[in-house]
């Protein structure tokens, strides 16, 4: 008859095994970096730090576009990035130089950009400037397909719109004296 204790011995004996496939297993399978910086492979930091850069922010584009960067930071359009509107810089510099020309949207390419933030939409915030492009154009009295940097300056887009009503405002008064 088997004794009372071959029980334990056996339950004992396959508890240890578990514990051991764990153990090989975690030896096995980890990779080697583990757990270097924390509880993560250490070696996914720099392979990730030594991906080729993709955008870059608007300061890097201040060292051969002051001007732009400084008119866009001084109006309403100083929040958004260079190249939401453009495309990353990845595909214009390289190493410092120019490798090709960056996209910029023109015609009605152009127009689809600006409505994408600016078309009349229920969803957007009310306070935000939205327009319907024909209202808009209709209001204005000129034809629907004129494109919006007709009149708006795309990096400062109320700039001469503003300047345009300051001198209407002035010719009033000067006209009521
Ligand atoms: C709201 C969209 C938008 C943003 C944001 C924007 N651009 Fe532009 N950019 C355009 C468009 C559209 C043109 C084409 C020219 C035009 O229609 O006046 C242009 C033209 C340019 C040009 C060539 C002609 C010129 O005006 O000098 C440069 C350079 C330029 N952008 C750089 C920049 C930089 C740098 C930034 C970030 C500070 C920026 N852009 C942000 C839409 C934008
Ligand atoms: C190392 C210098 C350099 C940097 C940095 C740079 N550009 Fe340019 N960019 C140029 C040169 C050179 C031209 C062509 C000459 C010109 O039109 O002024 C140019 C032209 C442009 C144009 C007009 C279209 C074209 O390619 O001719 C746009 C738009 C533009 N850059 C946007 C940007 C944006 C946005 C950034 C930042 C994300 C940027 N650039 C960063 C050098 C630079
Ligand atoms: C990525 C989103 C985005 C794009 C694309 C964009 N804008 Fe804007 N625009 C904004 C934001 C944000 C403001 C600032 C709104 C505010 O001050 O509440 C603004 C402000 C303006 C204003 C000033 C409105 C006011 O009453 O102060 C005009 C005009 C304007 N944009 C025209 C344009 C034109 C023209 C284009 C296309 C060349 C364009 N926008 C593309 C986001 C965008
Ligand atoms: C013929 C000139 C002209 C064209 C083209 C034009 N706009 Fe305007 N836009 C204006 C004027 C003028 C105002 C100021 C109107 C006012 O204050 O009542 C304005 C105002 C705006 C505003 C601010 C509205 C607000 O409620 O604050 C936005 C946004 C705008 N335009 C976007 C665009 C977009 C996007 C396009 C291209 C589809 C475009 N505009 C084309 C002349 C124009």
């Amino acid at each position: 008859m088997d004794s009372p204790n071959q029980f334990w011995i056996r339950a004992i004996l396959v508890f240890l095994s578990i514990i051991g496939i764990v153990i090989l297993g975690r030896y096995l399978m980890l990779p080697d970096s583990w757990g270097q910086y924390g509880y993560y492979r250490g070696a996914y930091v720099d392979q990730e730090a030594n991906k080729p850069l993709i955008h870059g922010t608007n300061q890097s584009c201040i060292s051969c576009h002051n001007e732009v960067v400084e008119l866009q930071n001084y109006h309403s359009h100083k929040n958004l990035s260079c190249e939401t509107c453009h495309s990353s810089i990845n595909t214009h510099i390289e190493n410092g130089k120019k490798i090709a020309d960056m996209d910029i949207k023109q015609g009605e390419n152009q127009v689809n950009l600006c409505l994408k933030c600016h078309q009349k939409t229920v969803g957007r915030p009310e306070n935000f400037p939205m327009i319907d492009r024909f209202e808009h154009l209709d209001k204005l009295k000129v034809k629907n397909t004129h494109t919006c940097d007709q009149c708006h300056t795309v990096h400062a887009p109320l700039e001469n719109i503003d300047h345009v009503k300051k001198l209407r405002m002035l010719k009033e008064t000067i006209n009521e004296k």
